[in-house]
């Protein structure tokens, strides 16, 4: 097994152990790429999205929020282009009779050039020691350069066949290249085909048309554009944020919640004047990278990946990659998605969406420049990026969740040393005056050493000790999760304490 691999199933095996994600229906051995997030990660969610919608639509005054119905009219989706092209192109291995993404199988076959490529640099890393300068190296290493060229020269293609919907095009280039089916081992291959990842149901007993779960969340927001702007009483540039499930019959879903059929997507839609789009565009980019630099993950982590091809509705697309465990992969897309959209919708409805701009005495349709993040691709970036092992003295070692602690499930856990002497109920008379604001974890059961050990591995930033001298002098212990410093601090100050580590100001500024 290789080292990522590793590392990857013991975030998975983490996540269960201490409640964070579950197999769905794991009873009846799990559905998959269907996941149940557990008591520890309904509270990491829940703090995610506080942390996106207080940045997006608490502290701006130009952004709105909105709940649309998961269900929309069919004709939504016609006039969004899903039903014709939100497709993916499949193909099947004869012998194994497994399916693939056709795309996904080149892709694999590009990081395995890029995991070369890291190997070069680990060698040379080696040999040069101290004096070894990446960036020089890759720039000039003739091997890596090569390797390089490569990487480019199928990303295009891929690209350009994708773009043109030459199947063909891709099947040859999947023979090409020697591709084998990983099962069977084989390069027996069926054709490329087209397949639409909408879920489709239908509506009330009486056969109607079908009814399609939402592939994304955006829609909802453009088919309310007039509502929303007239009754908040918006001006152009203004956005409305969403935050709710979307839907996609994904061909392989896989890598734990990182591809799933059912996942949460929190959305933004600004709309701008025609015209203004890029420097908008421009903007969300640098603002949405400043917001995931803020929770101190490790700069280095991220990276814009900008797409040369474009979606039929966008004229520029970029996304926000984050280093998982299985390399740089997208956490977050920002489109410029100008106003096809919109114009689209007013198409098929019948109905006008423009915009009456006063400042300029002008009706136009709006362009759109739009903000998507995956939630439970952020939950896992979190996930994988806090997980620990470290020696903490005498070759002991401990778990530790190093999450930000504004995202901690849980804030502070209340501790009486022993259960006797008063010090439980002291204990619950703290944890009573903190839970409204904090969410506390009270326990009182194992050793204080364990019960240390457990919260550092839900990733609790504080644990509050009481012990016989708080019974005294109304002190008690406070241990930080991350130094593992224990400080005697006056039982009127854990407030204070908690909330320098955990507001959100601290974060936002
Ligand atoms: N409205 C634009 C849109 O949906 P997208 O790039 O298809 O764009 C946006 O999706 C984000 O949603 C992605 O960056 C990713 O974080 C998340 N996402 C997409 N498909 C997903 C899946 N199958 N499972 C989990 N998250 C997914």
């Amino acid at each position: 097994m290789t080292n990522y691999e590793d590392l990857f199933k013991k975030v998975i095996a983490h996540c269960k152990e201490y409640g964070f994600v579950f197999q769905s229906s794991e009873i009846y051995d799990g559905l998959s790429a269907s996941y149940d997030y557990g008591p520890n990660g309904i509270e990491l969610k829940n703090n995610i999205k506080d942390y996106w919608w207080k940045s997006m639509v608490n502290i701006n005054e130009n952004i709105v929020g909105l709940d649309a119905a998961i269900f929309m009219h069919p004709n939504t989706w016609k006039a969004s282009g899903h039903v014709d092209a939100f497709n993916d192109p499949l193909i099947d291995n004869k012998d194994s009779k497994k399916r693939y993404r056709a795309d996904t199988l080149i892709e694999s076959y590009i990081s395995k050039i890029e995991a070369k490529i890291e190997k070069d640099c680990l060698k040379a890393a080696k040999r040069f020691g101290e004096e070894f300068d990446r960036n020089k190296f890759v720039s000039t290493n003739k091997r890596v350069l090569a390797r390089q060229i490569e990487i480019n020269d199928l990303n295009e293609k891929i690209q350009t066949h994708i773009s043109s919907n030459n199947l063909s095009a891709i099947k040859s280039l999947i023979e090409d290249l020697d591709i084998k089916c990983p099962v069977s081992g084989t390069s027996n291959w069926t054709d490329v085909r087209q397949f639409n990842l909408m879920f489709k149901t239908q509506i009330g007993a009486a056969k109607s048309s079908d009814l399609y779960l939402r592939p994304e969340t955006a829609q909802g927001i453009f088919v309310n554009f007039l509502n929303v702007q007239k009754t908040s009483r918006m001006k152009i540039p203004f956005g409305v944020a969403q935050v709710g499930k979307a839907f996609r019959n994904e061909i392989i879903a896989r890598q734990f919640i990182f591809r799933m059929r059912e996942f949460e997507q929190m959305e933004m839609q600004f709309f701008v004047r025609p015209g203004e789009e890029m420097k908008w565009y421009e903007y969300w980019k640098n603002t949405r990278m400043k917001w995931h630099k803020s929770l101190k993950m490790g700069n280095e982590n991220y990276r814009f990946h900008d797409h040369e091809n474009l979606a039929h509705y966008a004229n520029a697309a970029s996304d926000i990659e984050f280093k998982f465990q299985f390399g740089f992969k997208e956490l977050e897309g920002i489109h410029s998605r100008t106003e096809f959209d919109l114009k689209s919708h007013q198409k098929y409805s019948g109905k006008k969406m423009l915009y009456f701009d006063q400042e300029i005495n002008k009706s136009y349709t709006p362009y759109v420049v739009e903000t998507s993040i995956g939630l439970d691709r952020m939950f896992l970036a979190i996930l994988t990026n806090s997980l620990c092992e470290e020696e903490i003295g005498n070759g002991e070692m401990r778990t530790v969740l190093k999450i930000p602690p504004l995202l901690s499930p849980i804030k502070a856990a209340i501790l009486p040393l022993t259960k006797k002497d008063g010090m439980p109920e002291k204990a619950r008379k703290i944890m009573k005056e903190l839970q409204i604001d904090f969410n506390c974890h009270y326990e009182e059961k194992d050793s204080i050493g364990k019960r240390y050990r457990r919260q550092d591995a839900i990733g609790t930033p504080f644990c509050v000790t009481i012990d016989h001298q708080s019974l005294e002098d109304d002190t008690v212990t406070i241990r930080d999760r991350d130094t593992m410093v224990q400080k005697r601090v006056s039982a009127i100050n854990i407030r204070s304490i908690i909330t320098e580590k955990v507001n959100f100001s601290k974060y936002l500024s």
